[in-house]
């Protein structure tokens, strides 16, 4: 199996120090930035755009894993690519035309990513599972950081481990929402190879490299 990757969100960074945050992230031995898009529509709340992947982009060195969380991705994926996306998750609840929609990703040579909402069969993504460079399960509905993890998302983690083995696929297996020193160990066993954390890692009491430290024990 990989080595397991720890991607913090920057939705619980201070945004008034976001390049302070990247810093310590980065020196703190993060390996990915993991960048929430929100558009208020498919999900309640309204976050950044490809502007602040931008930011990032000069802040720091580590590959951004941009999450997007928003209706009609097409529109926006030539403008997020630009801003130096390195990889770019979609939602298929958003794509009636996913296969599309992951080509015109993967022909600018970014890697990409489909996630699935805690209500979403792992069977909604089989047919593309081949295309993915990335298969993100959420195990929050997404929205807010500081939600309570969804345990009955981890079968559903089992199972796309179990296809993506079977295809010989080195897409990498992702979970997000909920995850903490207390959740991670459950994720990881279940083949998970990225954790995304927002608030146990920018909003851990005794700082970022304390928050992915007490993350990395956890799953060592
Ligand atoms: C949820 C976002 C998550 C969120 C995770 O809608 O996709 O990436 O920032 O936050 P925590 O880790 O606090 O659950
Ligand atoms: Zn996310």
């Amino acid at each position: 199996m990989n080595p397991v990757l720890i991607s913090p969100s920057i939705l619980s960074a201070d945004f008034l120090h976001l390049q302070d945050a990247l810093s310590q992230a980065e020196a703190a031995g993060a390996d990915w930035v993991h960048i929430d898009v929100m558009d208020g529509h498919f999900v309640p709340n309204l976050t950044m755009g490809p502007f602040i992947v931008e930011a990032c982009r000069r802040a720091t060195r580590l590959p951004l894993d941009v999450h997007l969380m928003i209706e009609n991705p097409d529109r926006l994926i030539p403008a997020f690519i630009e801003a130096g996306a390195d990889y770019l998750t979609v939602h298929v609840e958003t794509c009636p035309h996913l296969h599309r929609t992951l080509e015109s990703i993967r022909v600018r040579e970014v890697r990409a990513g489909v996630s699935l909402n805690p209500a979403t069969p792992a069977a909604a993504i089989g047919e593309v599972l081949p295309m993915l460079d990335l298969v993100l399960v959420m195990s929050v509905n997404p929205g807010y950081s500081g939600q309570r993890f969804i345990g009955s998302v981890v079968p559903k983690i089992e199972q796309i481990r179990k296809s993506l083995d079977a295809i010989g696929s080195a897409a990498r297996l992702q979970v997000d929402g909920g995850i903490t020193p207390e959740t991670a160990p459950a994720v990881v066993q279940a083949g998970a190879d990225v954790l995304v954390a927002a608030s146990a890692v920018f909003g851990h009491p005794e700082g970022i490299a304390a928050g992915l430290e007490a993350l990395r024990r956890s799953i060592a």
